[in-house]
């Protein structure tokens, strides 16, 4: 019995690592319920029918050749109708319900239920089915209630086969299996739950574009416009939509026109099952602005003196679609994706939605039933405002939501716009070219947190297209796959089971054992994290605190463990893995962490200087070659077999100054001090932890006048959760010196007593312990000395300072107690969780900047009375070392107000039982408009939180509890930090308190 279940379990684990968090049904052995695909190097023959979709056909001809990459077996394939010659074989039979005339006598034959799926958008089922055709004891069928639904089960089958989706797009290898199975029972999926699911290329210059004129053209694009991005580009980009169950694409459009470029491209993308779609400021299945450019070189974009030539334009675009499957973008936004002139008015883009239903009529006919067009109307920027404002169009129209391109979404449907026929969807960014910063080089987005958002977006019904920009679709690899394969199947991701989506991911793509991948999932989780809680672009060598909580050090150290644990992956690999890996993780794992350490490398450089430190030298050399190496490591990505990914690394990066992207990469400013001078101070340099003061001598940092300051002091007490602190020992110049360093009391430990400082070796660190055990409650004072001696140099002598505080809790007391002024309490670990009407605050692991976030699940319209909703409690101690007073910060993720203007995202906190406050995370703005807290570089967006403050007086010393209501859901809560009177500036907030 328990064999058994282990053997089970086992089988389910492989299973699962070849078709990500899916039902699966392929198997690699035998089993007393497998039909075979491929047994002793012979494959059973394929079956279609010559009146299924040619693009039925053409991911059957992929299928054969998955078949042959797994097992080296050359499967036939074989159109046929009623009678075909596969003597005794046992084929399979693929094909198109209602369309396959062989699929519909298979059916008829074999009374197959096909309910289940009929008449279901994208829904397949495949099983082995007995005596489907005369001469054909039996057969594995594959059927699909339409085109996308039988090429899906197809591609279903390939992963699980072990074809990676990305098998050419990310160089995944094949793993080779000598027998293929699948199970009879075979595998089904209904119809997905967002009906359109699509990725935009966008700002596409200089990597996608660069990539695909050397791989796709002999150098020379498109005759109009130049673009290289013509079928043979395109029919890569299809087949790769389909294989992860996507089905619509917004084309390349900043200098190249889908329709005009390649008259094979929009025939092609039907043919293979895409649908079509232009961006949400291209009206009309039209690439604005270079095809407008192009055919109307001198006409102004503008519908109030020139709307003939702009109508005529789109009823181009309307005749060369309709005979192919599109979604139409109706609407229109002004040039080059920036607002209509302020003069454009809302009865005016009304006007222009009616005469673009008045082209379709002219197109489609008179008669024709307009609202059976897709059409989608774009809530992107300022139209979301003329929404707000009053603008309507019809009821079949798609409203298509936006985020604020920085994966926050805007807006969901409300109840009333539920009803809407047209639905509403969603548009999306993990790559953008805007305010307050490009971000368009690497992938900085959590998958946990693209989870939450389209998690909401299911839940309020925003499922009927959702879109992604991906810029240069490379390296957004698996958070893609994420967004589309979730729009496949939202029933399949929870935040129980969301880490396993990498985990999965990682076996299937690398073939790796459990263990293996396991730390994948936490390298891409640490990887998304850091890349996300500030994206590179906008790092600054002032963002992480250098002096505080050892922010920097700690961020510094996490890179290194990154690195280490991805390269000793990478060369654990073998070779037909490794260019795999490096451009999924070990690239975006290297070249985030060089300039990640590379600018905090730079603001340690600054300081140092400004403290006479020689090492501030050694770290300019840090900076110098760090910034060599991310020119090494692109040269590196774009040489990858045989330079395969030519140019696709070619974004530039760092130094940016203001929103767009630098021309080129520019180093961050790094200061030298003259090695051959000694400074003023002498020959030692002392800078205790916590100070950007230096010792002896002047500096602004060390007392008000910065000149004749007394010595450091150093604080600390016996529930800091940092236990320690240290002080730094460092050169001054280019003369030598010996060091001691002395304690005058027992309590005070010294990680060394002496040591040596050159040119060479020009810093020491030495860290000081308290042995709290010798000491009473209450203030207590030791002195340590730093001396110097250096032949031929006067002595040097820093005395410094030590206070330490000692005190204790209350017995009994369990929580979280006040360490160096400050409560830090990470939102998770709440001392009560308490739900109410079964919604309850549920933790999104792995989500935000620092360990993971809670927000209230399941998410309906229900909103609480402040005081009255689901609650998390937080028991704290503190000593009353502000006079009663307390600042409590709340880091909440930066979520709109999507329930609408009248109904903001809210909060609720409480003290004790002192009057709970209300909090309104997001502020209101106008219509379409942003709040102006959310922008800038130390906006909410690009600091990735909203730190909430309210105060609390007349906190008594003691054990005390603090509460979070939710108000309104949506609200993601990540710390809570409760000033006491000693919070420090940092990035991400003190470390978590000591929990006695
Ligand atoms: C099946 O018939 C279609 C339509 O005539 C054709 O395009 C396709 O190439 C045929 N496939 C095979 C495998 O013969
Ligand atoms: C299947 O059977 C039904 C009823 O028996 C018949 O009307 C239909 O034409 C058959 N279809 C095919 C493709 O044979």
């Amino acid at each position: 019995m328990v064999r058994l279940l282990l053997v089970a379990g086992l089988c389910a684990l492989l299973e699962q690592a070849l078709a990500i968090g899916q039902q699966t049904c392929v198997t690699f052995q035998p089993s007393n319920s497998s039909f075979p695909i491929v047994v002793k190097k012979k494959a059973t023959p394929i079956l279609v029918a010559s009146d299924d979709w040619p693009g039925v056909q053409r991911a059957a001809s992929d299928f054969v050749s998955d078949i042959q990459r797994v097992t080296g077996a050359q499967a036939s394939l074989t159109n046929v109708t009623s009678t075909p010659n596969v003597g005794s074989n046992t084929p399979i039979i693929i094909g198109t319900l209602g369309k396959s005339s062989l699929i519909d006598n298979v059916v008829n034959a074999t009374g197959l239920d096909v309910s289940s799926i009929r008449g279901q958008w994208e829904a397949f089922i495949a099983r082995e089915v007995q005596n489907p055709l005369p001469g054909v004891s039996k057969a594995y069928v594959i059927i699909g209630a339409d085109k996308r639904g039988t090429i899906y089960g197809l591609y279903d089958h390939s992963e699980q086969f072990g074809v990676s989706p990305w098998y050419w797009w990310a160089d995944v290898p094949t793993t080779q299996h000598p027998e293929l199975y699948v199970d009879s029972a075979g595998c089904s999926h209904g119809s997905p739950t967002v009906k359109y699911r699509g990725i935009f290329l966008n700002d596409e210059q200089p990597a996608l574009q660069s990539w695909a004129a050397a791989k796709f053209t002999n150098g020379t694009g498109a005759p109009q416009t130049g673009s290289p991005f013509n079928s043979k580009f395109y029919t890569k980009v299809f087949e790769l939509i389909l294989r992860l169950k996507g089905n619509y694409l917004w084309p390349a459009m900043w200098s190249s026109a889908f329709g005009l470029d390649d008259p094979q491209n929009q025939f092609l993308a039907d043919m293979y099952g895409i649908v079509m779609g232009t961006s949400h400021q291209e009206p009309m299945m039209r690439a604005t602005p270079p095809e407008f450019s192009v055919e109307f070189p001198n006409v102004a974009w503008d519908y109030t003196k020139n709307n003939a030539t702009i109508k005529k334009f789109w009823l181009e675009g309307v005749q060369r679609a309709k005979n192919f499957e599109s979604v139409y973008t109706i609407g229109m936004r002004g040039f080059g994706d920036l607002p209509l002139s302020e003069s454009t008015n809302i009865a005016l883009l009304e006007q222009v939605v009616q005469d673009q239903t008045d082209i379709f009529k002219q197109v489609y006919g008179q008669d024709y039933d307009v609202s059976s067009i897709p059409q989608i109307w774009a809530l992107y920027k300022e139209v979301e405002g003329y929404y707000d404002d009053g603008m309507q169009v019809p009821d079949y129209v798609t409203l298509l939501w936006s985020d604020d391109n920085w994966g926050n979404i805007r807006r969901f449907p409300i109840a009333s716009e539920r009803n809407r026929t047209g639905g509403a969807g969603v548009y999306y960014h993990f790559d953008f070219v805007g305010d307050p910063r490009d971000y368009k080089w690497i992938g900085a987005s959590q998958i946990e947190k693209v989870y939450e958002q389209m998690s909401a977006a299911v839940d309020f019904d925003a499922t009927r297209l959702w879109i992604v920009n991906v810029g240069d679709l490379k390296p957004y690899e698996r958070e893609i796959e994420f967004f589309l394969g979730y729009g496949w199947n939202a029933t399949r991701w929870n935040p129980d089971n969301l880490n396993t989506f990498v985990t999965g991911w990682a076996q299937r793509e690398f073939d790796v054992p459990d263990n293996t991948a396991a730390q994948i999932g936490d390298i891409v989780a640490n990887l998304t994290r850091f890349n996300a809680r500030r994206k590179p672009e906008l790092l600054d060598p002032a963002t992480f605190t250098l002096i505080d909580y050892r922010e920097a050090d700690n961020v510094l150290s996490a890179w290194n463990a990154l690195e280490k644990s991805s390269t000793a992956i990478y060369n654990s690999l073998s070779s037909n893995f490794q260019a795999s890996f490096f451009q999924l993780v070990h690239y975006p794992v290297l070249a985030s962490s060089n300039i990640g350490k590379m600018i905090i490398s730079a603001g340690l450089n600054n300081l140092r200087a400004s403290q006479a430190r020689l090492s501030t030298n050694d770290l300019a050399e840090t900076v110098e070659s760090m910034f060599e190496n991310d020119f090494d490591l692109e040269t590196q990505y774009n040489s990858l077999l045989d330079g395969k990914w030519v140019h696709m690394m070619d974004q530039t990066r760092l130094g940016y100054y203001y929103w767009q992207q630098p021309m080129t990469n520019t180093m961050p400013a790094v200061n030298r001090v003259q090695s051959r001078k000694l400074g003023l101070g002498g020959v030692m340099r002392i800078v205790p932890e916590g100070t950007r003061g230096a010792w002896p001598g002047d500096n602004p940092n060390q007392c008000a006048q910065g000149y004749g300051c007394p010595p450091p002091s150093i604080s600390v007490d016996n529930f800091s959760p940092i236990n320690n602190r240290y002080v730094d020992v460092s050169a001054g110049g280019p003369i030598s010196f010996a060091f001691t360093v002395t304690g005058n009391s027992s309590w005070i430990k010294l990680s060394t007593t002496k040591g040596q400082i050159s040119p060479t070796a020009p810093e020491q660190r030495v860290y000081i312990d308290i042995d709290w055990n010798q000491l009473q409650d209450g203030a207590n004072s030791a002195q340590v000395t730093f001396k110097a001696t250096a032949s031929g140099q006067p002595p040097s002598s820093v005395p410094i300072t030590i206070n330490a505080q000692k005190r204790s809790v209350a017995g009994g007391f369990k929580g979280f107690v006040e360490g160096a002024g400050v409560v830090s309490i990470e939102a998770a670990h709440a001392t009560r969780n308490n739900a109410v009407n079964g919604i309850t605050w549920k933790e999104l692991p792995g989500y935000g900047r620092t360990l993971s976030a809670m927000t209230p699940l399941p998410r309906s319209d229900s909103s609480f009375d402040v005081g009255s909703g689901p609650s998390l409690e937080y028991d704290f101690y503190n000593f009353n070392t502000n006079s009663g007073n307390l600042t409590v910060t709340v880091y909440v993720s930066p979520s709109f107000n999507t329930l609408g203007m009248n109904r903001p995202v809210r909060l609720a906190t409480q003290l004790d039982s002192q009057g709970a406050q209300t909090s309104q995370p997001m502020p209101d703005a106008a219509p379409g408009a942003l709040p102006a807290a959310w922008s800038g570089v130390n906006g909410f967006v690009a600091n990735s939180i909203i730190p909430v403050t309210t105060n609390w007086s007349n906190v008594s010393p003691g054990a005390h509890t603090f509460k979070i209501f939710m108000v309104e859901p949506t609200v993601v809560v990540q710390k809570i930090v409760i000033n006491a009177g000693g919070l420090r500036a940092s990035y991400l907030g003190p470390p978590e308190s000591i929990q006695v």
